[in-house]
């Protein structure tokens, strides 16, 4: 259940209701009692949120003051994170208006915050006796209907991104994400494409073939194309999703709680599908494609080794070192398959490596470009809208020396240091056209909930797609 969010034309202040604003000055006399006024008008707000609520049972009444930030895209963030501190779910609201005093539409990321905050991954729990938030009325002049319809639409994908994440790999495998992306393709008009183990042979996927070995699964191989006919581009966007649906390491085992979280090593995948099913669902006039490998990392008496030596998709040699750096093996196939459709601009996204998660955290993703990438401010631009931060990495040459291999072209792992950066440059190998990899192996899986995003997978990548993409068209959404 999610809860959508709809404007309204006219006011009625007998329902439940949020009264927001920049400042309680800005607040209009009329819609406060005399008492109201008074106890407001005690509160300090100069550049602090602030939140009062009036419990009058079938009408509760919250003024929440969100003070501007000398960037737009922090006062949106600051307007979010008060949503979602919003304690309304033990009040029995199943609807609330937000009256938008505010001098922008604050309101909008308030009932984003709200939204994605109150998110739960509770289906395989009891049934919760508190009555669900449905709707969220928006009473603002300066908010257009196509932001809503877009707004509703980003939610509901961040929701698919955290439910299919979060799905244990009992259920989601590698066969059975690939009926999940086509569900989602077929509500929407996406054409899809699912290559099965036989396919990927003859196409010499051999990076994707050697971490499936160890499966007793399949291998899939997604091939999601939106191609509107008021495609504003020729070349595709193509965006690549690492979907390893479980990650034990394989022979390199994972030991201790590490693979505790490892359900979710397929959030790149996830994120770039549903940014996709955002795309489409909202009409959006770009012609974007979305890749997605997918398999297990098992060990079995099958399961590739280290010392083996593997053939790629592009028929680069890898010498495998440690058969846990597999995601860049399944990858470097995908990317080096993306090359047939001459993109524009290839953007990855993936659970890569531990290093990432030690060099930043969860706060943003680890990026890093190829010298032909000119996308790169405007992604990182959507980045900060969306606030899913990115922080760029260098790509110097000598990071790639550490994976030279003496027995094949390049071995799968390099040094213990920056090792996000060498996973990078291991992927380079593989790319021939403008290219952006995201590393969101901190910012995908959160060990707690804080602000809207909650306690396992954030969902990160999907509105940051999405944003991106809408920014392409912008002109074209009047
Ligand atoms: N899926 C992991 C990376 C990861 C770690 C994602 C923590 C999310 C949270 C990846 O496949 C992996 O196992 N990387 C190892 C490589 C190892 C061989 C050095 C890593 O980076 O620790
Ligand atoms: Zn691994
Ligand atoms: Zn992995």
């Amino acid at each position: 259940m999610i809860t959508e969010i709809k404007k309204i034309y006219s006011t009625d202040f007998s329902v439940h209701h949020i009264i927001l604003t920049d400042s309680f000055s800005n607040i209009p006399k009329s819609q406060l009692s005399e008492k109201e006024s008074v106890y407001i008008n005690k509160l300090d707000v100069e550049d602090e949120v602030k939140s009062v609520h009036f419990n009058n049972f079938e009408q509760q009444k919250f003024i929440i003051s969100v003070p501007k930030k000398d960037k737009d895209f922090l006062t949106d963030e600051a307007f979010r994170k008060a949503g979602s501190s919003l304690k309304f779910q033990s009040l029995s609201i199943e609807e609330i208006t937000i009256y938008d005093f505010t001098s922008s539409n604050g309101s909008l990321f308030f009932a984003e915050g709200m939204i994605l905050g109150n998110y739960k991954f509770d289906k395989y729990k009891g049934k919760d006796k508190q009555k669900p938030l449905t709707h969220i009325f928006i009473y603002c002049d300066n908010l257009r209907e196509k932001d809503v319809e877009l707004m509703n639409i980003s939610n509901q994908a961040t929701f698919k991104c955290r439910d299919l994440s979060n799905e244990p790999q009992s259920v989601i495998d590698s066969v059975s994400i690939a009926k999940v992306f086509k569900e989602m393709c077929d509500e929407t008009g996406i054409t899809i494409e699912i290559f099965n183990k036989k396919k990927i042979e003859s196409l010499k996927f051999g990076g994707i073939l050697a971490v499936n070995k160890g499966s007793i699964n399949e291998p899939t191989f997604s091939v999601m194309k939106w191609k509107p006919e008021n495609a504003i581009n020729k070349k595709p966007y193509i965006f690549v999703g690492k979907g390893v649906v479980f990650d034990t390491g394989g022979l390199n085992v994972k030991t201790g709680n590490s693979m505790l979280d490892m359900k979710i090593d397929m959030a790149g995948a996830a994120a770039v599908a549903t940014a996709m099913w955002a795309i489409s669902k909202a009409k959006l006039p770009v012609y974007a494609i979305a890749l997605v490998p997918a398999t297990d990392n098992r060990s079995n008496g099958n399961a590739y080794a280290p010392g083996d030596i593997i053939k790629m998709h592009n028929g680069k040699t890898v010498e495998i070192i440690n058969t846990d750096a597999e995601g860049r093996m399944i990858l470097a196939d995908a990317l080096s398959y993306a090359s047939k459709f001459e993109p524009e601009l290839v953007i990855d996204l993936a659970t890569l490596t531990g290093s990432a998660v030690r060099a930043i955290g969860k706060y943003a993703s680890a990026a890093m470009k190829n010298e032909s990438c000119q996308h790169y401010d405007l992604l990182s631009k959507s980045g900060e809208n969306v606030y899913e931060r990115l922080v760029e990495f260098p790509m110097w040459d000598e990071y790639g020396d550490s994976i030279k291999s003496d027995f094949a072209d390049i071995k799968n792992l390099g040094d213990s240091d920056a090792g996000l950066i060498s996973a990078a440059k291991f992927l380079e190998h593989f790319v021939s056209f403008p290219w952006i990899h995201l590393d969101i192996a901190g910012s995908s899986i959160l060990s707690s909930k804080y602000d809207y995003s909650t306690k396992g997978a954030s969902g990160v990548g999907t509105r940051l797609l999405f944003d991106f993409v809408k920014k392409l068209t912008e002109n074209k959404l009047d």
